[in-house]
């Protein structure tokens, strides 16, 4: 079956597919046509988290609920098996069980591919890792293009934690494939290795990036994977990289605030700014839903088989 593993997996006809599906079904739900769609009747879906969420577990959930499809919740959290065997086990347990498709969120980078050859359902990368998050990306692309419009050379600027960004790793590769221009601001220490070969521009002068720009995404500082890192104190990090009202103001007067959630308020963004107009943070959240229920059916019905391109 197809997977949905990496924002490289999806090429310009196959996102935008996606998008348009997720807006049809916006439409539908928003014209209350419909509340939930009868199309994964039958079919399991498994939520396997082995790290710890809310946005996206809660809206996967909801999502394969709305498509009426059975839903597991399986949360690895407490157990005690090392992770390798724990998967593998876990992995010919669902397939046991004949898991349709199955969300999988791991904190090793790579954890979903495995995943992918030990069972016949499609998986879905729900966050591995310093690595992937490709329905972060699609989600964060829905909200830019339902402000912006067409994506092609509109400015985008991500902000903070590259290093251990998930996140900003596929939103890089989905902003790219596009058209959008994207720059990464970040102090040195929090760049990875090698982004020198990815399709964006770095500075470390947010003022200046930020002057025009149509949309700022936000990274959380997280400090759970800082490990070896340097990292500056909040105060600095705040001074240099930190949102807020000023440097909000930089933006063009359509731009938009996104953050993947979850937030550190008062150090990567100040409250006034994620709270403000322009914040579109909890919007990101509802569409999450509707992006991952065009996911799952997209996949599930074989419409959708990313990288085969
Ligand atoms: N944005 C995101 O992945 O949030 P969760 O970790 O709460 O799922």
């Amino acid at each position: 079956p197809p997977h949905l593993l990496s924002a490289a997996d999806l090429d310009r006809d196959t996102a935008l597919h996606v998008l348009d599906t997720a807006a049809r079904i916006e439409q539908a739900i928003g014209r209350r046509e419909v509340r939930k769609l009868p199309t994964l009747r039958g079919r399991t879906v498994v939520n396997l988290f082995f790290e710890d969420s809310t946005r996206t577990r809660i809206s996967f959930e909801l999502a394969a609920k709305r498509l009426s499809a059975d839903v597991i919740n399986f949360s690895a959290k407490g157990s005690s098996v090392s992770k390798g065997e724990s998967l593998k086990d876990t992995a010919w347990t669902l397939q046991a069980m004949g898991a349709d498709a199955v969300v999988c969120r791991h904190s090793s980078s790579g954890a979903p591919q495995r995943l992918s050859g030990w069972v016949d359902g499609a998986v879905i990368n729900a966050g591995d890792g310093t690595h992937e998050h490709p329905t972060q990306a699609l989600l964060d692309a829905y909200t830019l293009r339902r402000h912006l419009g067409d994506l092609r050379g509109r400015r985008i600027v991500i902000v903070g934690d590259v290093l251990h960004s998930r996140v900003a790793r596929s939103n890089v590769l989905l902003l790219h494939t596009l058209g959008a221009q994207v720059t990464l601001v970040a102090p040195p220490t929090l760049l990875p290795v090698g982004v020198g070969s990815w399709p964006v521009q770095v500075s470390y002068d947010l003022d200046a990036a930020l002057l025009g720009a149509d949309a700022v995404m936000m990274l959380r500082v997280q400090a759970e994977r800082m490990a070896g890192a340097f990292f500056p104190t909040a105060r600095e990090y705040s001074r240099g990289y930190g949102l807020d009202r000023r440097r909000h103001d930089l933006l063009a007067g359509h731009g938009i605030v996104l953050h993947p959630g979850p937030m550190n308020r008062g150090m990567e963004i100040t409250p006034e700014v994620a709270d403000g107009v322009d914040s579109v943070i909890v919007e990101q959240v509802a569409n999450g839903v509707t992006v991952r229920m065009a996911v799952l059916y997209l996949l599930l019905s074989g419409e959708l088989t990313p990288g085969a391109a």
